[in-house]
C-alpha cells in the first residue's frame, strides 16, 4: 500500500494538522465576533490561509458564522475582483441561504449567478457586462445573507495586498463594509509589509486605522520537533537524531519545516529510525528544489539588495560592519536605500536591531554563495 507522507508543505492545511497558533485562532474569532474587522499579516508561507480557514471552520461550527474566504492573489481588475467574490461565494454558500443568494443574483439582472454559470463564464465569452456594479452588488451580498436568514458572515480577504493593483479598489471595499457592522466581519491577510503598512496605517488611505493588527510569528521549536516526531511514530518510524538538525535549520519557519520533514521522512522506511546520514540527504534534496526559486528570486534583487543580503550573512544581521561593507564593495547607502526595500517585500525581519532573512533555507544558500560554494547542488 502506498504510505502518504505526513507533512505536507505544498499548500494550505487542514485545521487540524496546523502546530499551534491558538492564540491567533482566539484572537481572530473574539474580533469576529465583536464585529472588529483584523488584519492578519506575516511572511509568505507563515500559515496565513491555513489559519484563515481553520478560524472559518470554527466560527462556522461553533458560532453559526457564515464563512467566505476570498483569494486576491495577482487580482488586477475590477473584472478580476467581481469573479473572485463571485466564485467565493459559489464555492461557500450551501443549502437554502445559496437558494436564497442565486434567487437574488438573477435578479439583479447583472449576469451573476453562484452556478457554474456566473460572472466569470459571461466575462470570459466576451459578453457586455459591466463588472463595477456586479461587484458593488457583490460586496452588498453580507446584507442580502442576514435577510436570507443567515446569522453573521465571516469574511477573509486573503492576499489583500494586492487591492492595490486595482485603483481605488480599498475605497469601494470600505464603502460598503462600513454599513455591515451587524452583519458581516472581516479579516484582511497578506504577506507584504509594505503594502499592508501603505493600506492601513497611512492616513490618506480608506481603511487607515480599521483593523485591528494580528501577526503571526515563527513557530517555536519544541512545537516543530513535538510535531514532527509524533507524525513519524504514528506512521511507524522514528525521527531519532535527526530532529535536532532540522529544527535548528528551520528556524520556526513553518514551510521550511514541513518540507524538511516531509524530506526526512521520505527516506526513512518503515520500522526505521532517522540517522544523521538520513538528515543531510533530505536537506541536500531540500536545497535542490528550491535552488531554482532561490536563483529566481536572486535575480530579482537589484545590485545593492544582493550585496545587503549577503552582508547581512556575513556579519550575522548588522550589514553596517565595515569589514562587511568592503568585502561586497558596498556604502552605507546602498544599504540605507537596500533594508526598507526588502524590509517591505518581507524578505528580511528586524527584532532587536538586528536584522534577519525570513526563510533560513534561503539564508544558508546565501551563505553558502558567501563561502564561494554558489552551487549547492554540485557540492
Ligand atoms: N502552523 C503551521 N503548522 C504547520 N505547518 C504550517 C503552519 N503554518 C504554515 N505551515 C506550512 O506552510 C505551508 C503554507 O501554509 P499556508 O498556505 O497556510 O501559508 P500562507 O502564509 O498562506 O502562504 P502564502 O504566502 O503562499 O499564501 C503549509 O503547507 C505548511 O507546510
Ligand atoms: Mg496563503
Amino acid at each position: 500500500m502506498l504510505e502518504v507522507n505526513p507533512f505536507i508543505y505544498s499548500h494550505p492545511l487542514a485545521p487540524e494538522d496546523i502546530i499551534d497558533r491558538d492564540e491567533e485562532t482566539e484572537t481572530l474569532m473574539q474580533n469576529a465576533l465583536g464585529g472588529h474587522y483584523v488584519r492578519l499579516f506575516a511572511p509568505r508561507k507563515y500559515g496565513k490561509t491555513s489559519l484563515l480557514r481553520r478560524v472559518l471552520r470554527i466560527g462556522e461550527q461553533t458560532e453559526g458564522l457564515i464563512p467566505i474566504l476570498v483569494d486576491l492573489y495577482r487580482v488586477s481588475s475590477v473584472a478580476d475582483v467581481a469573479i473572485r467574490f463571485e466564485r467565493a461565494y459559489s464555492r461557500q454558500l450551501k443549502g437554502k441561504l445559496r437558494n436564497a443568494i442565486e434567487d437574488f443574483m438573477q435578479k439583479t439582472g447583472m449576469g451573476l449567478s453562484l452556478g457554474a454559470f456566473g460572472i466569470s463564464a459571461k466575462l470570459q465569452l466576451g459578453a457586455q457586462i459591466d463588472p463595477l456594479p456586479a461587484l458593488h452588488a457583490l460586496l452588498d451580498l453580507p446584507l442580502r445573507l442576514e435577510e436570507g436568514g443567515g446569522y453573521r458572515a465571516l469574511i477573509a480577504l486573503d492576499e489583500f495586498q494586492d487591492v492595490d493593483k486595482v485603483p481605488g479598489l480599498d475605497g469601494l471595499i470600505r464603502s460598503h463594509i462600513q454599513f455591515q457592522g451587524e452583519v458581516a466581519s472581516y479579516v484582511f491577510a497578506g504577506s507584504e509589509p509594505g503594502m499592508m503598512r501603505q493600506l492601513f496605517e497611512r492616513k490618506d488611505r480608506p481603511l487607515y486605522g480599521s483593523a485591528v493588527p494580528v501577526r503571526l510569528g515563527r513557530l517555536t521549536d519544541s512545537d516543530i520537533a513535538a510535531y514532527v516526531s509524533e507524525r513519524f511514530v504514528t506512521t511507524g518510524r522514528s525521527a531519532g537524531e535527526a530532529i535536532g538538525p532540522l529544527v535548528a535549520a528551520a528556524r520556526g519557519h513553518p514551510q521550511r519545516a514541513m518540507l524538511l520533514a516531509h524530506r526526512l521522512w521520505a527516506g526513512v522506511a518503515e520500522g526505521e529510525r532517522a540517522t544523521l546520514e538520513h538528515w543531510r540527504q533530505a536537506a541536500a534534496q531540500a536545497m535542490a528544489e528550491l535552488e531554482p526559486e532561490f536563483d529566481a528570486q536572486w535575480r530579482g534583487f537589484d545590485t545593492s539588495e544582493q550585496k545587503t543580503m549577503r552582508a547581512l550573512i556575513a556579519a550575522d544581521g548588522s550589514p553596517y560592519r565595515a569589514a562587511g561593507l568592503r568585502r561586497f564593495e558596498l556604502t552605507k547607502d546602498m544599504v540605507r536605500r537596500a533594508l526598507p526595500r526588502l524590509l517591505d517585500t518581507g524578505e528580511i525581519e528586524r527584532s532587536g536591531g538586528q536584522h534577519t532573512i525570513v526563510d533560513p533555507l534561503f539564508a544558508d544558500w546565501i551563505a553558502a554563495l558567501n563561502d564561494g560554494q554558489p552551487r549547492l547542488t554540485e557540492r
